[in-house]
């Protein structure tokens, strides 16, 4: 079709019997024929025209309009309109727009290394590093984009996003810095007199990422925008052997790390000087949840109920009868906020308190919680030798080990032996159970003396090991004061619930009256428009976390209440940055067809049809479509009603179906939103009679309204839909509010309001289509 831009206006008019016969349909060629149907009129037949010309299946009506919407396309970029999407031929298979954090690593002084040492030792020298770098960076999670000779370019968040991506990828420049003298011994073998140093920068930011644009073969993942420049600035800017980060994975990360501020630096390509941080290690805090919520955190909102039972819990565990709490809920529902609350409640009274954290990143490492919580409790300081470490831990463990075994297999445990526990010859399989006694006798101790508040948190991430010593805990706990507070999200099956001391809690959505109370507690003194706060509870779905990154999100964007007034209530591109890693992490667990479904779904509405999203994600394969909507459902991101083909879903969260459509690049969104808006007219007529603004909004979005609204105009339903475009410019006098609809539309153009200008800006999430196709 590109061709097509390259001839005069008159030179377009083109063959239609040939067009068909391209199409492979020529079957209908009599039939158009018979009717008339030249090149003007081809480009104006509607699904209704082409069933009275006799093209009874949908498949083919759906692949002629498809096809007319090519020739609109063509045309419009021919005419060189504003109103031009990118054409289909550059947008990039599998391409998409991703919040990435990307790492750059650098080997230090290589240059002058290549002139002094010999290539094949240099060359030792270099994989040695690759070596390390790709370690690192696969064991946190990332991926290693590219080699450029000693430089390593690595990406957090694709293709694979996790919650926590810029956390990790410090991880991986720590774990990389640390791991410096292991390939430094390389290079002493290669003798090489210098001592090798590396340099990381790290920076975060939105980038279009997949596989190349253009001509060949080679399917090198690229990433476009500028977060991969600002990390290889970064890098030029750092001290060899140091990591810096730029502003936004400094506010991911949070209170994860210590840092060193550099204030704001001037970086060649950047017209503002640029804050930079320079990670020094990770810091002391004792949960993710604390250290993520630097600062008091907002007062608790609700759960005054939830509150309560875990109090009479606590009071019947106080008398000798051991307690557990099954306490679940979906992520940033307030799991984590509620224990802190039991935790404050418990400040004056006297009791142990015992600390377990669960990791996405330790679900294969035995014991991890119950190694971290130990290296706590005994104070082990980063500069510790082994040997202080020992003492620091013997004074821990000892008044409560029954023997000094125990003592042994728990200091193997912090791996603090250099021969492990050899000297006790045991069994592996008799070492685990004398282990996992031993650190069982530590509880039994500590509650002999006091009462224990125990909590063990995010047990969906639990290894094997933990989850046994649990077990173990639960029974035993039974008859000790003892209050275990177990948090997890709902995909994890707690086997517990039938035991006579375990209860179980669901936290359920904020209602709009508490979920309003956190937006104005985090507001303060920032006055909010009137109806932003029930707008962001709405949007957030009662999910306290949601709320607050949403509120934030606003604040951030303007200065303060008569900015934002004026302004559109909440900022379109909705998802805020902490949300993205977690949302999209979400998706892409389920894998890419999932996730392209979501994205399909997501660009149709809160809520859609089966028969819609399968009409739109045509030529796939409807099993196929089918499997990644249970996949979808299964997780818990879409709710389902009925069974295909007569299913409707509703995404979960309005963020989650933003995430989704975010991900999308412009050019696809675009190219699917017109296929949707081609959809509804063609298959669904009652609801493009009844509701026309869907379509129009999906025209809207495609990119090409105008065009499309002034040839529609001209039937029953494209008068119905300028109107529609019409009611929503707000600017135009009262008395063309009651205009006929052609009159409408061109009053709208007289002054000056393309539809683009006529409708609310971002209605995505409100759009209703009906259940079932409607013919
Ligand atoms: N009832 C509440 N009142 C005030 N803030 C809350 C409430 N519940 C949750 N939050 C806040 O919402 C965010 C997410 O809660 P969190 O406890 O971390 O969720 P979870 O542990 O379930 O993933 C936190 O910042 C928390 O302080
Ligand atoms: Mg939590």
């Amino acid at each position: 079709m590109r061709g097509l831009s390259l001839l005069g206006a008159e030179d377009r008019r083109m063959d239609v019997l040939a067009w068909l016969r391209g199409l492979g349909l020529e079957q209908y060629a009599p039939a158009f024929r018979d009717n008339d149907i030249d090149d003007a009129v081809l480009r104006r037949l509607t699904a209704e025209d082409l069933r009275e010309l006799g093209v009874a299946s949908v498949g083919h009506r759906r692949r002629l309009l498809d096809a007319i919407g090519a020739l609109d396309e063509a045309d419009t970029a021919a005419a060189g309109t504003a109103d031009v999407p990118v054409p289909a031929s550059t947008v990039v298979t599998g391409a998409e727009r991703r919040q990435l954090t990307v790492m750059f690593c650098d080997l230090v002084g290589s240059t002058a290394l290549s002139r002094q040492t010999d290539p094949e030792d240099l060359n030792a020298l270099i994989s040695a590093y690759h070596r390390v770098v790709a370690e690192q960076v696969g064991r946190f999670g990332g991926y290693v984009a590219k080699y450029m000779g000693d430089g390593v370019l690595s990406y957090f968040g694709y293709p694979q996003a996790h919650e926590d991506d810029a956390a990790l990828a410090i991880q991986a420049g720590l774990a990389i810095l640390d791991a410096v003298p292991g390939f430094a011994a390389a290079a002493a073998t290669a003798a090489i007199a210098q001592q090798p140093q590396v340099r990381i920068g790290v920076a975060t930011g939105l980038v279009v990422v997949g596989e190349l644009i253009g001509e060949g073969t080679a399917q090198e993942r690229n990433v476009v925008g500028e977060t991969p420049n600002l990390a290889a600035r970064l890098q030029s800017l750092a001290d060899p052997g140091t990591l810096v980060i730029a502003e936004t994975t400094h506010r991911l990360a949070g209170g994860l790390f210590e840092y060193r501020d550099f204030g704001a630096v001037s970086l060649t390509g950047f017209a503002e000087p640029v804050p930079v941080w320079q990670v020094l290690r990770p810091s002391a805090v004792e949960s993710r949840f604390e250290a993520l919520r630097a600062g008091a955190l907002t007062p608790l909102v609700g759960r005054e109920e939830e509150l309560e039972l875990l109090l009479r819990r606590w009071q019947r565990a106080n008398a000798g009868e051991g307690q557990v709490v099954l306490l679940s809920g979906e992520p940033g529902i307030g799991k984590s906020r509620l224990s802190a609350a039991l935790r404050e409640r418990l400040e004056g009274e006297p009791h142990a308190r015992l600390r377990y954290f669960c990791s996405p990143h330790h679900q294969d490492s035995a014991l991890h919680p119950f190694i971290a919580q130990l290296e706590r409790a005994a104070g082990f300081a980063q500069d510790d030798t082994p040997e202080q470490k020992l003492g620091k831990l013997a004074a821990l463990i000892a008044p409560g080990a029954r023997d000094h075994d125990e003592v042994t297999l728990i200091a193997d445990l912090l791996s603090l032996l250099p021969s492990g526990a050899a000297e006790l010859d045991l069994t592996p399989q008799r070492k685990r159970e004398k282990l996992l006694a031993a650190l069982l006798h530590q509880l039994e101790a500590l509650a002999r003396q006091q009462p224990v508040l125990m909590m063990v948190e995010d047990l969906h991430w639990i290894d094997p090991s933990s989850r046994e010593l649990l077990d173990l805990t639960i029974e035993r706990a039974a008859s000790l004061p003892v209050l275990l507070i177990l948090t997890f999200r709902p995909e994890f099956q707690a086997p517990w619930s039938g035991l006579p001391q375990v209860a179980a809690l669901t936290l359920n959505r904020l209602d709009r009256r508490n979920g309003t109370a956190i937006v104005e507690r985090i507001a303060g003194n920032c006055k909010l428009p009137d109806a932003l706060p029930a707008e962001i509870v709405e949007r957030a779905d009662g999910v306290p976390l949601f709320v607050e990154e949403l509120t934030r999100a606003v604040i951030e964007a303007g200065p303060g209440g008569e900015a934002l007034a004026g302004a559109m209530p909440l900022p379109s591109s909705g998802v805020p940055p902490a949300l993205q890693a977690s949302l999209v992490a979400r998706l892409d667990r389920l894998g890419p067809a999932a996730r392209e479904a979501a994205q399909i779904g997501a660009v149709l509405g809160r809520e859609f049809p089966y028969g819609l999203i399968a009409c739109v994600a045509q030529p796939r394969a409807e099993a196929d479509l089918q499997a990644a909507l249970v996949a979808l459902t299964g997780a818990g991101l879409l709710f389902c009603r009925g069974a295909a083909p007569r299913s409707s879903y509703l995404f979960k969260h309005a963020l989650i179906q933003d995430a989704a459509y975010e991900t999308l690049l412009r050019a696809r969104r675009q190219e699917l939103h017109r296929t949707a808006a081609q959809a509804i007219a063609a298959e669904f007529p009652t609801l493009a009679e009844a509701q026309p603004e869907v379509i129009a909004r999906h025209w809207e979005r495609g990119g090409r309204c105008r065009a499309r609204v002034r040839d529609m105009a001209k039937g029953r339903r494209g008068r119905a839909l300028a109107q529609c475009f019409y009611r929503g410019a707000g600017g135009l006098p009262a008395r063309a509010r009651h205009a006929s609809p052609d009159a409408a539309l061109a009053g709208a153009r007289r002054n000056g309001i393309g539809a683009a200008d006529c409708h609310k800006p971002d209605d995505r999430r409100n759009q209703r289509v009906p259940l079932a196709r409607s013919d």
